[in-house]
């Protein structure tokens, strides 16, 4: 006979479980607004040792992860969920990126600007910029920040009307992606050329500007030039953003290119 038992706890218990975090916030928010919590009797709260910035409580934690990962399933990207910067190459910048997340988390332990706002990661196809900035995500993700991935002309296509998977809205589309912690925005103006529809460009502009604006950090892969280059008929991203918001971006901004050889193609090229 197998004996189970039962460790759900009762009603009493779980309402205790909850107001004991409720009054470690609590505490956490008095010491940090430099309140002497000695005189409510309260033992001192040990640094959080799990990497979380200290006021996300670890289910918050778990429910931000899980977001980041369904964004990345929604792109069919799940390859990339394994990557960490000790898998990055050299040429992958993986200690600018980690530096940078470490500012983010800084920014936001002190509900601040962040000092360099976005993280522009330009190169040629296959040369492994998706993979750079998901394993931005994925370690930004595990620290307790939300973050989200989409790819560019993905989050037009969901803001038309009943575009969008899980029954989003298209203004709840907007809504996420504008106030997540975080963005990875994969492949700028990937799809687009000169003929971009006006509503596209609208779009566009208006997700860059209002992340901006909030102070929100974005990542952005391009295989794109930021400006069109003599001779070459490939148009450059100031030509959807404009000179103005793509100035507002670079202001704040790393660059990393990512330079190499397509990573996607055979050791023995194919001949058809
Ligand atoms: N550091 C790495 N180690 C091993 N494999 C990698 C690494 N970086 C990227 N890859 C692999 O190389 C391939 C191309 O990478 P990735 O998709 O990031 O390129 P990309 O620059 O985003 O390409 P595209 O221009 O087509 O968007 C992927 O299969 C990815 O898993
Ligand atoms: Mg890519």
């Amino acid at each position: 006979m197998s004996v189970t038992t039962d460790t759900t706890p009762s009603a009493p218990a779980r309402g205790m479980n909850a107001l004991g975090a409720l009054s470690e916030h609590l505490v956490r928010v008095l010491e940090k607004n430099g309140a002497d919590i000695s005189q409510l009797g309260v033992p001192p709260q040990p640094e959080p040792s799990d990497g979380l910035w200290e006021d996300v409580s670890v289910p918050q934690a778990r429910a931000r992860r899980n977001m980041w990962r369904n964004s990345i399933v929604d792109a069919a990207h799940d390859e990339y969920l394994a990557f960490r910067f000790d898998h990055l190459d050299d040429n992958q910048k993986p200690n600018t990126l980690r530096n940078w997340l470490d500012s983010l988390i800084e920014a936001k332990k002190l509900d601040a600007r962040p000092g360099t706002l976005n993280m522009i990661v330009p190169g040629p196809i296959g040369s492994g910029k998706t993979a750079a900035a998901c394993t931005l995500g994925n370690e930004a993700a595990e620290r307790g920040l939300w973050t989200l991935f989409v790819k560019h002309a993905t989050y037009l296509t969901w803001r038309r009307p009943d575009s969008a998977p899980h029954n989003m809205k298209a203004w709840e589309v907007r809504k996420k992606f504008v106030e997540c912690d975080l963005l990875v925005l994969d492949e700028l103006c990937g799809e687009m050329d000169m003929t971009a529809t006006e509503f596209a460009r609208r779009e566009t502009v208006d997700l860059i500007d209002a992340r901006i604006s909030a102070g929100r950090p974005t990542v952005y892969t391009t295989n794109l030039r930021s400006r069109r280059q003599p001779g070459s008929p490939a148009m450059g991203v100031v030509d959807i953003l404009g000179e103005r918001l793509l100035s507002r971006l670079e202001s704040s901004a790393h660059l990393v290119k990512v330079v190499g050889p397509d990573r996607r193609a055979p050791a023995k090229p194919l001949d058809w």
